[in-house]
């Protein structure tokens, strides 16, 4: 399960996860991000998660999961945990959902479920250089040009209005010195 599955997180984690050969679901808010997330390699695409958002959560849901990428947080990550099948892992990297986490202990200590963090601010170099080796190999993103768009940085505005909207996708990358 990748949640947020057309942000600049979730476009990466399932265009790498499809390629390590994992059968991606990819959870977006985009009713049109169907083509474009199945070209990426995910396997099915779904609305946003809880699918019914009035329903109240259970401490344990039908597992259907067998780990998460998750950059939304709140219920969404509530929901995600105690969908994950037993021994499952979800890494989690952000808020647009909410910071709130109405969990339970359920799925960790029923399911052996485990959270797992994700800091990219103070993560150590070398560990760093590891992953930015695999990034370039066994971890490559196949379709990174599919999603990835440039501009200046005199366009910064537009670009965040875009995603505060919405309606932004994948990674954009602002030059800040005349590159784009
Ligand atoms: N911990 C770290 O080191 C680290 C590193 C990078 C990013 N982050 C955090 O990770 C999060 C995602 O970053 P990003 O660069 O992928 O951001 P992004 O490009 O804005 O993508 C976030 C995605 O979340 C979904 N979303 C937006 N509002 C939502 C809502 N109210 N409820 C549920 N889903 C919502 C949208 O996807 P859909 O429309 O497809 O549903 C959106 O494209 C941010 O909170 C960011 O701060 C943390």
């Amino acid at each position: 399960m990748v949640t947020g599955a057309t942000g600049g997180v979730g476009t990466v984690a399932v265009d790498i996860l499809a390629g390590l050969g994992f059968e991606v679901v990819a959870s977006t808010g985009k009713t049109d991000a169907g083509d474009r997330l199945a070209a990426l390699g995910a396997k099915s695409v779904i609305g946003r998660l809880p699918e019914d958002p009035e329903a109240g959560l259970r401490p344990l849901d039908k597992a259907r999961w067998a780990g998460a990428v998750d950059s939304v947080g709140g219920k969404s990550l509530a929901y995600v945990l105690s969908s994950i099948r037993y021994g499952g892992a979800a890494a989690v990297s952000g808020l647009t959902g909410g910071t709130a986490l109405p969990t339970t202990v359920m799925p960790f200590i029923l399911r052996g479920v485990a959270l797992l963090g994700i800091d990219s601010a103070h993560f150590a170099i070398d560990k760093r250089r590891e992953l930015w080796a695999r990034l370039g190999k066994d971890l490559k993103p196949q379709h990174l040009s599919d999603y990835e768009n440039y501009a200046p940085v005199t366009e910064a505005e537009q670009v965040l209005s875009a995603i505060r909207a919405g309606h932004h996708s994948g990674r954009t990358v602002l030059g800040v010195a005349g590159e784009f």
